[in-house]
């Protein structure tokens, strides 16, 4: 049984891996400072699965040099700020939360001989990419900080992999949303800046303020953003084969996680408004600082090493964020 080191395991997407984990029989060990989150989402898991979780609140801008925590076979990096205008605001918090945190996690993993990390980048790392379409290979140019602490972070972890010998994936995940279909763990809290969380949160009126639709003049199909959605079930998937293929494969690894479809802000509203069969409201405002105009995914590579491919679709990503906001937060 492996004993799996989960940074920000009490969040959105870290919830839903230590689901997972559990289901596969793997020990997750869930390390969370609750900045971003609450306990609601490891009590849910305990109570479904019947597991107890082992739970370290511990914030990783300090050393772990005191932490005490069983052997641990891999760790998957979620914990980090990762709101992308928040982070042009707070350049300096963003950089020590998500670079100081993990090159003090890189330092335990070193002391302690761990030899695996999976780490959770982005697709941001790109920045406005020279093709609509991108993979592993199109150079990277982050514009916000946010951003560009990801790429510093996988720049440590690869000069980390060739001085230490430290396996290492990182995945650049592109849109994620969605839920588990039950609906039973999410994001506890309602900050989430993110659009179908918005959208959704806005529509059911537990966020007072009206949907901004941030610009409508990119050079895009209708002027709003194109991104693409990827389902976090998928996601998550892909993170458990990244586990098993560190134990036989050395060195680093880069994959970008998408479907290669794009949605523009207006196609999800509209999927939205289809789904819950109510017209949404929203005003178009300026654009947001640090946005790109557009970004799709090619995934061949994550096909051909992990055997990953995403699943689900839009209208999965949507229901089962619905389903979580409306069964969570409405009395
Ligand atoms: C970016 C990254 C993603 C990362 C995420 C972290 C890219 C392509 N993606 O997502 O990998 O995990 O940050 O937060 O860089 N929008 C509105 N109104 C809203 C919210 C968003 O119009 O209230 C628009 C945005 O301007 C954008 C699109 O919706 O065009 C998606 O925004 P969002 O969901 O926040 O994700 P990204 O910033 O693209």
């Amino acid at each position: 049984m492996k004993n799996i080191l989960v940074t920000g395991g009490a969040g959105y997407i870290g919830s839903h891996m230590v689901l997972e984990l559990v289901n596969k029989g793997y020990t997750p060990v869930i390390l969370d400072n609750f900045s971003n989150s609450t306990r609601q989402n490891i009590f849910t898991i305990e109570k479904i699965t019947g597991a107890k979780l082992e739970v370290v609140e511990w914030d990783l801008k300090t050393p772990l040099d005191s932490i005490k925590l069983p052997k641990i076979d891999c760790i998957v990096h979620f914990g980090a700020l990762k709101a992308v205008g928040e982070s042009v605001e707070k350049p300096i918090e963003y950089y020590r939360n998500n670079v100081t945190g993990s090159i003090n996690l890189i330092s335990y993993a070193k002391k302690k001989e761990i030899k695996n990390i999976v780490f959770s980048s982005t697709a941001a790392v790109y920045g406005n990419p020279p093709t609509k379409q991108v993979n592993e290979d199109t150079p990277t140019n982050p514009v916000s900080p946010y951003a560009f602490s990801k790429l510093v972070i996988e720049r440590v972890l690869n000069d980390s992999s060739l001085a230490y010998g430290l396996n290492v994936v990182v995945f650049r995940y592109f849109n994620v949303a969605g839920n588990v279909e039950n609906g039973l763990i999410g994001d506890t809290q309602l900050t989430c800046q993110n659009l179908i969380p918005s959208i959704i949160l806005s529509h059911l009126g537990i966020r007072k303020t009206e949907l901004n639709v941030y610009g409508n003049d990119y050079p895009t199909r209708d002027g709003t953003g194109v991104r693409d959605y990827i389902h976090v079930l998928d996601l998550i998937d892909a993170h458990i084969r990244a586990i098993d293929f560190l134990e036989e494969n050395a060195g680093f690894h880069q994959f970008n996680l998408g479907t290669g479809k794009g949605f523009s802000v207006l196609e999800i509203i509209n999927k939205f408004e289809e789904i819950s069969k109510q017209k949404v409201k929203y005003k178009v405002v300026e654009r947001r600082p640090g946005d790109i105009s557009q970004i799709t995914t090619d995934s061949s590579k994550a096909l051909k090493t992990l055997g990953w491919k995403a699943k689900r679709d839009l209208c999965e990503m949507i229901e089962s964020s619905y389903k979580w906001y409306k069964s969570n937060f409405i009395y």
